[in-house]
């Protein structure tokens, strides 16, 4: 292998004390940039996740001609120029790891008057596309791709969208929001129907700006034609960053914790209600809302975990926490048994597969299947594990190390920096013996 890559040394044992604010969210950072830019008059963010995947979509729309300040300090202004206001753009949109950014975005291209060309990294390259390039198709877009159906993804804009009503194959707020984007730009209304709730935001930050959108039951719909209009948005911190302390505060002996301004929108809350199902200390406290979606400070205690099954209800409300959950597992009395979760396995990495990979280099006894693991509890051992570029992964088995019995090497893990890139200083400052290092290779 060549190129630098980067490496995590955790040292085992210890405890998480104290008080963190984890970056701002990164769902809801993405969709800021979005509709700020599509809206008319000036956005403030504040609290705006300043990493690698936020960051591509801030430039795509640069790229496409939006004047965005920032971010500074969380803060972003954004310069929308209206619905029909972007520009082409000069070349072609790298939009790095994202996977949120291209199954957006290529709902919001497909709308427009000009042709675009988005392409990822080499995991994004190859995750699957079809998912959103199939309804756009049904609505009139003209896209193409690999024969996969991966990117790169070529959008003629043919200016020309018709509305559909589009029952989702998955459970997917990427999906359902490239489509509600896409029918932004649409005659008539375009609807989309759950299969399961997945996360809103995009149709509550709609709402922010003034745009109807509409919620009956499962299907959520908007209708072509209208305007945004700017507004202020506040990012709550991400529950899915916050998920990692969560869990370290769980396994470890001694700990204390809370985590202040964190999102609580009950579309993102599954892994709170699992490790509560686990028998975790968490307790919720100072709820309030704040610019249409509620946040609260979380404190977590040491705990006693018992495996449980996962249920399937909450599994599109903790899709990303998996791996950190298995973590959890790994340290929890009995077994625990995911099913229902296929999906894991076309995230950033494989994450059924590299977290049992990883949990069975440090002694536990993981058994992978199409769609879930079954995980029982035991001795985590130290070791050296592969992250395979994906941020989560990195992460959650940093934390494993605080029940090891050594040290835990953790490998490929730059992609931290797609969500996280404090990560390593924040873990740090509440007690994770935790050491980053660039190799070269
Ligand atoms: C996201 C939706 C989820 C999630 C991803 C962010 C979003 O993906 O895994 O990290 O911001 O809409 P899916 O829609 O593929 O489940």
């Amino acid at each position: 292998m060549s190129g630098s890559s980067v490496v995590f040394e955790v040292g085992n044992g210890g405890s998480l004390r104290g008080e963190l604010r984890v970056p701002g969210d990164k769902s809801i950072s993405h969709r800021s940039i979005m509709l700020g830019s599509l809206a008319d008059g000036v956005t403030e963010v504040s609290g705006f996740l300043a990493a690698a995947d936020c960051l591509a979509t801030l430039q795509a729309f640069r790229d496409m001609g939006v004047g965005i300040e920032g971010p500074i300090g969380g803060r972003v202004r954004i310069h929308g120029v209206g619905l029909h206001g972007l520009t082409a753009p000069h070349g072609i949109l790298d939009l790095g790891n994202s996977g949120t950014s291209m199954r957006l975005l290529s709902g919001l291209l497909a709308g427009q008057r000009f042709d675009s060309e988005l392409i990822g990294d080499e995991s994004l390259n190859r995750r699957p596309m079809r998912r959103v390039t199939e309804p756009l198709r049904q609505m009139g877009a003209e896209i193409a791709t690999t024969e996969a159906g991966t990117a790169p993804l070529k959008i003629h804009g043919t200016g020309g969208l018709k509305g559909i009503c589009y029952e989702m194959p998955v459970a997917s707020a990427q999906v359902k929001s490239c489509l509600l984007l896409a029918g932004l730009y649409a005659d008539g209304e375009t609807a989309v129907i759950e299969p399961a709730p997945t996360r809103d935001h995009t149709e509550r930050m709609l709402a922010g700006f003034g745009y109807p959108c509409q919620r009956a039951g499962n299907r959520i719909s908007v209708r072509g034609g209208g305007r945004l209009t700017a507004t202020t948005i506040d990012v709550p911190s991400d529950i899915s960053s916050a998920a990692f302390f969560l869990v370290g505060g769980a396994i470890s002996p001694n700990s204390d914790l809370t985590l202040r301004h964190v999102g609580m929108n009950p579309t993102r809350t599954g892994v709170i209600e699992i490790l509560r199902l686990m028998g975790a200390d968490l307790t919720i406290e100072n709820e309030r809302l704040i610019g249409g979606e509620p946040v609260a400070d979380l404190r977590v205690r040491t705990s006693r975990l018992r495996g449980i099954e996962i249920p399937h209800g909450l599994v599109p409300l903790a899709i990303d926490e998996f791996p950190v959950l298995f973590v959890a597992a790994a340290c929890a009395d009995g077994e625990t048994v995911l099913t229902g979760a296929e999906e894991l396995r076309v995230k950033e990495s494989d994450r059924i597969q590299v977290m049992a990979d990883g949990l069975r280099v440090l002694g536990i006894d993981a058994t992978p299947t199409s769609d879930g693991m079954h995980i029982r509890g035991g001795q985590l051992q130290g070791g050296s594990v592969q992250a395979r570029g994906d941020h989560r992964i990195a992460m959650a088995f940093s934390m494993a190390a605080l029940r090891a019995a050594s040290a835990i090497t953790v490998h490929d893990c730059r992609n931290v920096a797609t969500s996280f890139p404090e990560f390593v200083a924040m873990a740090r400052s509440v007690g994770l013996d935790i050491n980053s290092r660039t190799e070269t290779g």
